[in-house]
């Protein structure tokens, strides 16, 4: 199985019958021995409970700090082997999707489990074109934030506004109602996202346009001005976005994931799970790192300065991180950062190329050879250059998280639509162990 943290499918058994799909284990405690069913490529952690000392103990439970070797959940929807650098949608390569499909496409693909044809395709770009316009209330909640709030944390206080607006998202069990929230939050992030944006440069919003495509759109509501007639964003910057949207719909157990999963296993609305998991990608070690990755570069300045800075890492012994290299899966190159480095020069031919650019490559000329970082597999991750083409857009440095939310929606949703399907999913729960103090008789305040 190596890295990998995706399951393989079920392997049928040898041909000479012998093996079984089984782990034997021996407790040297008690010299008893157990026999633990292998499926998929795990053993069920709730299977080494009735390994015991005696019939008081608890039972032997599994520690696994960050979940490094902890499957929680069986899932159809993406394939990562990180030792391969793959990455799949529903079996389909990324690098193929990134090709031939529109953002849209995908996350039909990712939520449903096929690709849409031309009548469902044709459905599903009306629900969520006819779904983008927010709330005049959610407009003036977002008039309240200061000129200088981070658009990510507007982003998540209005995804979370979203849940008294829409309270039939309550409705969880119900397949209609889960479609319906689906529509409005796949269709209303861009919107958001759009208005933090024009809210932080004190301009005034603009509604989102019906005749245009998502990401086109998208780009609309941030870049139009209200007194520039007949504004069209460039084609060749619309398709780099849906590319990037593409390349970030979704990435399998991650950790915003993980707390989409966690929140929506306590069965809460899905625009609170999508604001919790939101909250998580904002982190400078999961998405927010793209947005480390330009301060990182501005910071080194200069193709010359590049040395420095890595003898600097490697010196800080983990404290001083090359952004957007290393990734939890990925010991090899990430797939999605290879699309992104192709895609670059097409964009920088219409923008302009991005000086930083240059200080970029050669940090990953010089990483790529360096022992310090090829002992530890660490390779640029999606974030090591999606941040210079956002830049080349125009998007300003602190809003690139937000431009990895609003497709990751998509991958959340399916996500947290697969979970309250798992009929074997139950409220997320994990154990401890507890170091603390053993019991101790209370000491009133004026004897301590
Ligand atoms: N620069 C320098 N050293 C690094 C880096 C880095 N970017 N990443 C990992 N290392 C080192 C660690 O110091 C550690 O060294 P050690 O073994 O001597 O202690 C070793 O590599 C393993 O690192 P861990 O932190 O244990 O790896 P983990 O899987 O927990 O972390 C992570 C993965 C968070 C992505 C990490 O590589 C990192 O911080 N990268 C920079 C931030 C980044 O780009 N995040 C975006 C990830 S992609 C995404 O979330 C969308």
């Amino acid at each position: 199985m190596a890295t990998s943290t995706t399951l393989a499918p079920e392997k049928s058994p040898t041909a000479s019958g012998d093996r079984r799909d089984a782990l034997s284990i021996t407790d040297q405690r008690t010299g008893k021995s157990y026999e633990v069913p292998i499926a998929d490529g795990t053993i069920r952690a709730m299977d080494l409970r009735q390994i015991k000392t005696d019939p008081a103990d608890f039972g032997l439970m599994s520690y696994d700090p960050a979940y490094m070797n902890t499957a929680s959940c069986k899932s159809r929807i993406t394939y990562i082997d990180g030792d391969k650098g793959i990455l799949r949608y529903r079996g389909y390569d990324i690098a193929q999707l990134a090709e031939n499909c529109s953002y849209l496409e995908v996350a039909y693909l990712l939520l449903y489990g096929s690709l849409p044809n031309r009548q469902q395709h044709d459905e599903w770009v009306h629900n969520i074109t006819y779904h983008t316009m927010i709330h005049e209330s959610l407009k003036k909640l977002m008039d309240t934030f200061n000129y200088d709030a981070h658009p990510m944390g507007m982003l998540i206080a209005t995804i979370a506004a979203m849940s008294t607006f829409y309270p039939d998202g309550r409705n969880i069990h119900d397949p209609v109602s889960r479609t319906k929230q689906t529509y409005r939050m796949i269709a209303k992030i861009p919107t958001l996202a759009a208005f933090a944006y024009r809210h932080s440069m004190g301009m005034p919003y603009v509604y989102p346009d019906n005749d245009l495509s998502y990401s086109e759109n998208f780009l609309n509501m941030l870049f139009k001005m209200p007194a520039a007639r007949g504004y069209r964003p460039n084609p060749a910057l619309v398709k780099a976005l849906d590319v990037l949207f593409i390349l970030h719909a979704d990435h399998e157990q991650n950790c915003g994931t993980a707390v989409m999963r966690s929140i929506g296993s306590a069965h809460a609305d899905p625009y609170v799970a999508v604001a919790g998991a939101a909250a998580a990608l904002y982190g400078p070690l999961h998405g927010g790192a793209n947005e480390e990755v330009l301060k990182m570069l501005a910071e080194i300045g200069s193709v010359a300065r590049v040395p420095a800075f890595i003898k600097e890492v490697k010196e800080g012994k983990g404290e001083k991180r090359l952004m957007g290299f290393g990734h939890r899966v990925y010991k090899n190159f990430d797939p999605r950062a290879t699309i992104i480095k192709r895609m670059a020069d097409e964009v920088f031919s219409v923008t302009g190329r991005n000086p930083l650019l240059d200080i970029a490559l050669e940090l990953e000329r010089i990483a790529l050879q360096d022992d310090y970082f090829v002992k530890r597999k660490l390779y640029p991750n999606v974030d090591f250059y999606s941040g210079l083409i956002y830049q080349a857009i125009q998007i300003p440095t602190a809003a690139f998280t937000v431009l990895f939310a609003i497709p990751r929606v998509s991958g959340w949703i399916a996500q947290w639509q697969e979970l309250l399907q798992d009929p074997e999913q139950k409220i997320a729960r994990p154990r401890q162990i507890y170091l603390g103090e053993g019991e101790r008789a209370f000491v009133p305040m004026d004897k301590r």
